[in-house]
């Protein structure tokens, strides 16, 4: 693990987590990147340094800290071509952002094109030494940080449209297919402890279906934000999102599956010596794999289960479509083109950072590029999105920069939720008509914030657009963002500046 005050080093390096060796792209040489740790109130100061040379991949590269705020930092936040340019091969750029009012499980990847699936991820964790609800999830550990993500054998693996994953990796071991050789990850508990297993999807696709053994969990967080208690025996994750879980290790001791089952769609699903697992294993027990069965889950995570812990109320008129900005999200496939669409406009990257195009002066949606992909957002309004369902190659896991949302209706329910509905920042689609799903969220963070479908290669034809709130107050921030030759070094080399 490394401390709010580090260098980031990427790299390449030749690996063969599941048995097969490929060339990637890592963060200090590790997959998953080495873990990022710090507390409420620090000051992270990253220094992302890029070795990049192998071209088979991009050798440029952005990293973006998935769910921290950066408020009063958006040119911190990371998306090449929303607020910065990429970093280019022997440079380096310094990401100084302050993490004032989060604690909880987040990740770091790279945001730029396929990259991240190329190996460029990793878990972030914000502690809070004087957290308030540690009484609710009293552990005896919580030092175990479980990262789950697809694997792929072939470099950038975007042509001919999104690839089938390879293998399923928890902390960077897993199986590919029935090659008992690969090592698994194993989690050691003792009879009788409690563990906080802080669970992130660092996927670029398919979503997993999370479940031990023999075992309930109780989830006390979702995406950096704390939840009450509740306790189920499956859980779907999408890419991107998180949960801490509580686990009680109070079953006979022996060995047990760690199951991470991804879909069918976009992976080697089921279960064949190993394949998609990890082990938990109890001291003393033999070491050796288990033989435990997969059960039916008899309570499977329902998201409009989950409720806050704090911050009950969702802001505005508790009507549908009574916030004081509604916007719905309309999502379309063009298969022609095989390109996507939010609101009929496919989201192409700008040659000027939008967030440079704000500084520079453009403030309208008019004035701003790509044309049709940006919203701009009046400040201290409460926001409410209506995401449409798409149904092909769903459900789609959408993530929205710079905030967390509170979600008043998840997909599968006619259920909303005025009074304590959960706030996190990835929520999946619905797939059938009229299965929407409605977010709010309050314009306090100046700035223009990336909306994605966080599969990557998804976001790569077109997913995607950018809210950019209070583009004024973006252009007076104080302090004010790095110069343009840090955000875009050698830029006017290749480009005009506007
Ligand atoms: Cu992890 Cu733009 O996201």
């Amino acid at each position: 693990a490394i401390g709010p005050v580090a260098d980031l080093p990427i790299v390449n390096m030749d690996l063969a987590p599941d048995g097969t060796t490929r060339p990637t792209v890592l963060a200090a040489g590790t997959f998953p990147g080495p873990l990022i740790r710090g507390n409420k109130g620090d000051n992270f100061r990253i220094n992302v340094i890029n070795q990049l040379s192998d071209t088979q991949m991009d050798i440029d590269t952005s990293i973006h800290w998935h769910g921290l705020f950066q408020k009063g930092t958006n040119w911190a936040d990371g998306p090449a071509m929303v607020t910065q340019c990429p970093i280019i091969p022997d440079h380096s750029f310094l990401y100084d952002f302050n993490v004032p009012d989060q604690a909880g499980t987040f990740w770091y990847h790279s945001h730029l094109g396929l990259q991240y699936c190329d190996g460029l991820r990793g878990a972030f964790v914000v502690y809070d030494p004087n957290d308030p609800h540690k009484n609710l999830y009293d552990v005896d550990d919580e030092s175990t940080v479980l990262t789950i993500g697809d694997w792929y054998h072939v470099p950038s693996p975007q042509e001919g449209g999104p690839p089938s994953a390879d293998s399923t990796l928890f902390n960077g071991k897993g199986r590919f297919r029935d090659d008992p050789t690969a090592d698994l990850f194993v989690m050691n508990v003792e009879k009788g402890s409690r563990y906080r297993i802080r669970l992130v999807s660092i996927a670029c696709d398919p979503w997993f279906d999370f479940a031990i053994d023999g075992h309930n969990f109780t989830i006390i967080e979702a995406d950096g934000e704390s939840t009450q208690p509740h306790t189920v025996d499956a859980l779907r994750i999408f890419a991107g999102q998180r949960y801490s879980i509580v686990l009680t290790a109070d079953q006979d001791i022996g060995n047990y599956w760690i199951r991470g089952n991804p879909n069918p769609a976009s992976s080697i699903a089921g279960f064949d010596g190993g394949i998609n697992s990890a082990i938990l294993r109890y001291n003393t027990a033999p070491v050796e794999e288990p033989t435990t069965q997969l059960a039916t889950p008899q309570i499977p995570l329902r998201e409009q289960d989950l409720v806050a812990l704090t911050n009950p109320t969702v802001p505005g008129t508790h009507t549908l479509g009574a916030a004081d900005i509604n916007i719905p999200l309309n999502f379309a496939f063009d298969a022609a083109n095989a390109l996507f669409a939010v609101n009929n406009v496919t989201f192409v990257p700008p040659n000027v950072p939008v967030l440079l195009q704000i500084l520079s002066g453009a403030h309208t949606p008019q004035d701003l590029l790509p044309s049709g992909s940006v919203y701009t957002l009046e400040r201290n309004k409460v926001v409410e999105l209506t995401l449409l369902p798409l149904a092909l190659a769903g459900p789609h896991p959408i993530h929205l920069h710079g905030h967390s949302f509170y979600v008043v209706k998840s997909a599968g329910t006619t259920q909303l939720n005025w009074d304590n509905a959960v706030r996190r920042d990835v929520v999946a689609l619905g797939t059938t008509a009229g299965d929407n799903v409605v977010i709010r969220f309050e314009t306090d963070n100046p700035g223009p914030w990336f909306l994605h479908c966080h599969i990557d290669f998804h976001l790569e034809l077109g997913f995607a657009a950018v809210f950019a709130e209070d583009p004024e107050g973006t252009s007076a921030a104080n302090p004010v963002p790095p110069a343009w030759d840090e955000l875009c070094p050698l830029y006017e080399s290749s480009h005009s500046r506007p």
